[in-house]
């Protein structure tokens, strides 16, 4: 989701006045995959490299991200919305944390759309700790380093419970995965678009699924 900054600055507007914006497409986008029978959709709301920007920002964003937890979570019931987190949790404030605990919790028997917020998240930072994690399995034990395979990598990523996506949709003209999912998406479909983030709304994700729909996927094959 990028080009909320840009977007406020077209309208000589404080940055965080685009993240805000970017909250109503978050809210358009997850409704329109529901209706449209979506199975999964992650959102990558905060990167590991994100913390990097000015102090100010990451607590409005924060902030922002708390607050959408706490008023979301009635129209996530209402639209049997499952929600789910990946990424270093650990690293958000304590505030952030519960309520996205207490979100997931909430809705954790909703049969819908899983929704995924992707916080904190990187991915070569994920592989890394899929790899300690075999590492220390193999230490103790009770992983042979022989039987180590593709599905043995992907049980140990955050997203293990999660199919590989077919589509990944990028805003703002971006040609670049910005530590994405980098495992999962080896064969998903890329749509790009120029729209920024705030601007991106129904309309805009039904057309990048009737994109998906004309591609033809061969993985590989002919
Ligand atoms: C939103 O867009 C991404 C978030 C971290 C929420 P940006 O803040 O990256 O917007 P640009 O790239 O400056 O336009
Ligand atoms: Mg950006």
């Amino acid at each position: 989701m990028d080009g909320n900054g840009r977007w406020a600055k077209e309208r000589s507007l404080p940055r965080i006045e685009g993240h805000r914006r970017g909250v109503e497409s978050v809210r358009a986008v997850v409704r329109t995959a529901g209706e449209a029978g979506v199975g999964f959709l992650t959102l990558y709301a905060f990167s590991q490299e994100n913390w990097s920007r000015p102090r100010l920002e990451v607590q409005a964003l924060m902030r922002l991200l708390g607050q959408f937890l706490k008023s979301e979570i009635r129209e996530l019931q209402e639209n049997n919305v499952q929600l789910h987190a990946i990424g270093n949790l650990d690293d958000l404030p304590g505030g952030v944390r519960r309520v996205l605990d207490g979100a997931r919790r909430e809705t954790s028997g909703n049969t819908g759309l899983r929704l995924i917020l992707a916080l904190s998240y990187g991915s070569r930072q994920e592989i890394v700790r899929a790899v300690r994690l075999m590492a220390a399995e193999a230490r103790e034990g009770r992983l042979d380093p022989e039987k180590v395979d593709e599905a043995c990598v992907a049980a140990h990523l955050y997203t293990k419970d999660y199919p590989d996506p077919d589509l990944l949709i990028r805003t703002s003209d971006e040609m670049r995965i910005s530590n994405f999912l980098l495992w999962q998406i080896s064969y998903a479909e890329l749509v790009v678009t120029p729209v920024l983030w705030p601007d991106f709304g129904r309309e805009h994700f039904l057309e990048a699924l009737r994109e998906y729909g004309r591609r033809h996927r061969r993985f590989g094959g002919i």
